[in-house]
């Protein structure tokens, strides 16, 4: 009975446990890498504007340049807006080469100075490239602001991190309860032993005992008893039949699916170095994931942005350029691989529903080589749609059906109560 209820607890602490941890990678998601909630202290220049400069900078500029003063590829755009005039800047950005070819003075300087490097031309708006230079003033007035970045969470406004450490003070927390329980258990378990040994003597001594009481006080502990006892050996026999049961249902079950599958490809690309590294936004190769079914797999033309100009010398470089020669694509082995019968569409999880690409496919910024993080079964994907809550807020389309919802049960709204666990929805 005693040992029940400990076990519940310790149970339902340990699931507390995950929720928190479960809310501490939330909270780390808010805070993006590089996020430029921080440079809002500004000269005036409005939010939005900025951050949309952010975006382009990160996904455009910065593999080969920092918005602060370090040399990548090119050079460090602190400042750049107070030596080159905006007009200069915009036609540069647009097209370098054009510029050095007009024979532009400061042009042709800067090229020469780079070693002849040709930075690729970028088909934006005025405004776009505004954006960005906007961008640029912004970080180099937060840098000044703000000297330091907190806790490796490179580019994020301090205080931004309380999330995590106010977890982390939970996670150390939880540990101090369970020692205590621990403790407790123990402390329990020697009284009732010293409980014991006193009732035996005192009945010892101050009693008259009948002998069949004599030998229930007196009996010592025997393993021979346990051991022969029918009880527990059809016990035993029971717990190794359900737990075999248990791994052939597993294997049976698991006939299809390829959860942890990372197979060799052809070019030695890592999302660690590329995503992680040098984070160039995941749209920027899969470009179409925000916005249709399929991820999309980037060309090798896609590569030639940068490669064209980093690391040409690599082998594994060279044989994108092999593939572009030949006009073959790079065959790269597809990893995540629905069957047919299912419907899976990405921007109804990506752009709608605002899921993480982390959610399914794990820490991919962190894998030399992608694996399949996720199982990819059913049961998966009903478990994620009868957990989520969907976004309804501020649209009038779910107002109705919110109300209906709310009057008939307590819990959230969830992708399940909108149909999500339908049949249909996910089978053609
Ligand atoms: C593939 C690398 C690469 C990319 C991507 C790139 N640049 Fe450049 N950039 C260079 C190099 C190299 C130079 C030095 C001049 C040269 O060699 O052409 C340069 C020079 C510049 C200059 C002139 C700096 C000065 O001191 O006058 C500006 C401004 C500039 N880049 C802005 C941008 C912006 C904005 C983007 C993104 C939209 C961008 N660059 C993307 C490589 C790159
Ligand atoms: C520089 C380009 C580039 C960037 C940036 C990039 N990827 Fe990829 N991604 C690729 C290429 C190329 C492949 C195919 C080769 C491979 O599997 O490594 C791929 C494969 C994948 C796959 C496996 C596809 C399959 O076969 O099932 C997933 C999932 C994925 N990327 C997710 C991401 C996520 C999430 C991010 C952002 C954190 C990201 N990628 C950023 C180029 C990129
Ligand atoms: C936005 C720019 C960018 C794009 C697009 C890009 N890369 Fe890269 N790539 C880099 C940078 C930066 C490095 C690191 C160079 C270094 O460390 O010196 C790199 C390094 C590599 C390397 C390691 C080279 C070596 O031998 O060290 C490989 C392989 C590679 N990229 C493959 C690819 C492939 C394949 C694609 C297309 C799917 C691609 N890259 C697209 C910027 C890019
Ligand atoms: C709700 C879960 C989920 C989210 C969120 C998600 N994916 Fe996927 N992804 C999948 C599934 C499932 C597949 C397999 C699809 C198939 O086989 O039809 C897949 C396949 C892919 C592929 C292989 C090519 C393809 O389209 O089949 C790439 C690349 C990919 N995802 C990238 C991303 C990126 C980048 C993000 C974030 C912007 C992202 N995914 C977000 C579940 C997800
Ligand atoms: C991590 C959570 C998560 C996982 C895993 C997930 N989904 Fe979803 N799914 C969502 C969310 C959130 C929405 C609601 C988007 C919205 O409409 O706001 C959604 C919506 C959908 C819809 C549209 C439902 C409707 O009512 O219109 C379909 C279809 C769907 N998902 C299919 C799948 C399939 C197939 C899988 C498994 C391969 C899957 N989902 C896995 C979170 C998830
Ligand atoms: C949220 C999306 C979703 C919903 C809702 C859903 N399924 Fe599925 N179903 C899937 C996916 C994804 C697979 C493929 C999983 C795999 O290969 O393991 C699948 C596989 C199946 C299979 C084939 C199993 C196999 O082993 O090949 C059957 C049969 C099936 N579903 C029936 C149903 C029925 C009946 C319903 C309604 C009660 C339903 N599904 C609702 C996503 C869904």
């Amino acid at each position: 009975m005693f040992y029940t209820f400990l076990l519940a607890l310790v149970v339902s602490f340990g699931a507390l446990a995950q929720g928190a941890s479960e809310q501490a990678e939330v909270a780390q998601k808010g805070v993006e890498p590089g996020s430029t909630e921080g440079a809002s202290v500004d000269g005036g220049a409005d939010p939005a504007v900025i951050d949309a400069g952010a975006a382009l900078f990160k996904n455009n500029c910065a593999v080969c340049h920092s918005a602060g003063s370090d040399v990548i590829v090119g050079p460090g755009l602190k400042g750049v807006t107070g030596r080159r005039s905006e007009s200069w800047l915009i036609s540069w950005i647009k097209n370098s080469q054009a510029l050095i070819q007009s024979g532009d003075a400061e042009a042709v300087a800067v090229y020469n100075e780079y070693n002849k490097q040709a930075m690729p031309s970028f088909a934006f708006s005025d405004d776009e490239v505004r954006s960005i230079l906007a961008y640029i003033d912004s970080e180099a007035n937060t840098a000044a602001a703000v000297p330091t970045t907190v806790g490796g969470v490179e580019g994020a406004a301090p205080g931004q991190n309380v999330g995590t450490d106010a977890i982390g003070a939970v996670g150390g927390y939880l540990d101090i309860i369970l020692v205590v329980l621990i403790v407790v258990l123990i402390v329990l378990v020697v009284t009732l032993l010293l409980i014991t040994s006193l009732l035996k003597n005192y009945l010892n001594k101050n009693r008259q005992l009948d002998e069949y009481d004599a030998e229930v006080v007196n009996q010592r502990f025997d393993f021979s008893k346990i051991y022969k006892s029918k009880a527990v050996r059809t016990l035993v026999v029971l717990i190794f039949v359900v737990v075999l049961l248990d791994l052939t249902i597993d294997k049976v079950m698991g006939v299809g699916i390829q959860q942890g599958y990372q197979p060799k490809q052809p070019i030695a690309f890592s999302h660690k170095l590329h995503a992680g590294e040098h984070q160039i936004n995941c749209n920027y190769c899969h470009t179409t994931v925000y916005e249709s079914k399929s991820a999309s797999i980037p060309s090798a033309n896609i590569c030639m942005n940068c490669h064209s100009q980093i690391q040409t010398q690599s082998p594994e470089i060279q044989k994108i350029y092999r593939a572009i020669e030949r006009n073959e694509p790079i065959e790269w082995v597809r990893i995540h691989n629905l069957p047919d019968l299912a419907y899976f569409n990405h921007s109804q999880h990506t752009q709608v529903g605002g899921v993480e690409c982390q959610t399914c496919h794990g820490p991919i910024q962190e894998m030399d080589v992608v694996y399949q993080y996720s199982p990819l079964t059913m049961g998966w994907c009903i478990d994620c749609h009868r957990e989520t809550p969907l976004n309804t807020e501020g649209n009038q389309y779910y107002d109705n059906l919110v109300q209906l919802h709310e009057a008939s049960s307590k819990g959230a709204f969830t992708v399940s109560s909108n149909g999500g666990t339908e049949c249909s929805k996910c089978h053609y």
